[in-house]
């Protein structure tokens, strides 16, 4: 196949949750760009709505959008089900809905760590699970689901939720993969280091925070927005069939010493 080809997600359908801010705004729009009509999910349907009129208007491309809490399962399976719908397809599902949680470990409420573990992780599974069905008819489908650095090392914050929280979404990864193998469905992650979005910008206000986030990493630098679409597209294209189980560190070097 043709390199272009092996790209080529036009005409393909992307649910996307998490796409009222930040990194689920790029991964949405990056597909869009790309031809892929898409299907995008948050609590604030104000964005949602404005985001979805924008990608129509830029891209030419079909948006369904609907606000739900990821925790709400009836909700989800009911967003899945509309956009299946709407579209008689899935073909890529980027699980990126997350939430940050400072706290130390020695304070926090068993419900406040819990809700991290629910919306991170849980959902996650959720949401695999409802798509996995429709990919598995199909015969064909690309799950990426969104981890972090922290779900392979640990760091100077309290954020132990957190860091469970995704080094389930990793390992959780490894085992949908294998169940879901023989079925054309692929499940891989991308984790992150850090990058510009509502969760992580009272870090960088803090011009000792960031000095120390830049020092973690051997590139020196955080992340632009341009560091993750190539991975996305890899992941949710041909050009990654015979790529499962697999997490994708983008973090200009930080898990490696
Ligand atoms: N930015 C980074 O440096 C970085 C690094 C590693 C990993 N990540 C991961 O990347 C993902 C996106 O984070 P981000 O940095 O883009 O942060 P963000 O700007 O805060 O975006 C988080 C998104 O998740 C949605 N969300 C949160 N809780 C939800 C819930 N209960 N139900 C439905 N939607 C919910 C938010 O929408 P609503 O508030 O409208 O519901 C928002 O669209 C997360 O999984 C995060 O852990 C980010």
């Amino acid at each position: 196949m043709d390199v272009d080809e092996l790209f080529n997600i036009k005409g393909n359908v992307a649910i996307i949750t998490g796409a009222s801010s930040g990194l689920g705004q790029l991964f949405a729009e990056t597909l869009a760009s790309k031809g892929a009509n898409i299907a995008i999910c948050a609590r604030r349907l104000d964005r949602l709505e404005a985001f979805a009129k924008q990608l129509e208007a830029k891209y030419g491309i079909s948006v369904f959008y609907m606000a739900l809490d990821v925790n709400d399962e009836t909700k989800v399976k009911e967003f899945v089900a509309k956009a299946y719908e709407k579209f008689q397809r899935i073909d890529i599902l980027v699980n990126n809905a997350g939430t940050g949680a400072e706290s130390p470990s020695t304070e926090v409420p068993k419900e406040d760590w819990q809700r991290v573990i629910n919306t991170n992780l849980v959902s996650v599974f959720v949401f695999a699970r409802e798509v996995a069905k429709y990919m598995i008819k199909q015969g064909h489908g690309k799950i990426i689901n969104i981890a972090s650095i922290y779900g392979q090392v640990a760091d100077i914050f309290p954020v132990s939720s957190y860091h469970a929280a995704k080094g389930g979404v990793i390992n959780l990864t490894r085992a949908l993969a294998v169940e879901w193998a023989q079925s054309g469905v692929n499940v891989n992650a991308i984790a992150p280091g850090y990058f510009p979005s509502e969760m992580t910008e009272d870090f960088f206000k803090d011009e000792k925070t960031l000095t120390y986030l830049k020092s973690k990493a051997p590139l020196n630098r955080i992340g632009n927005l341009d560091d993750l679409k190539g991975t996305l597209m890899l992941l949710s294209s041909h050009a990654s069939d015979f790529i499962t189980g697999q997490t994708i560190f983008v973090d200009g070097g930080w898990t490696i010493w």
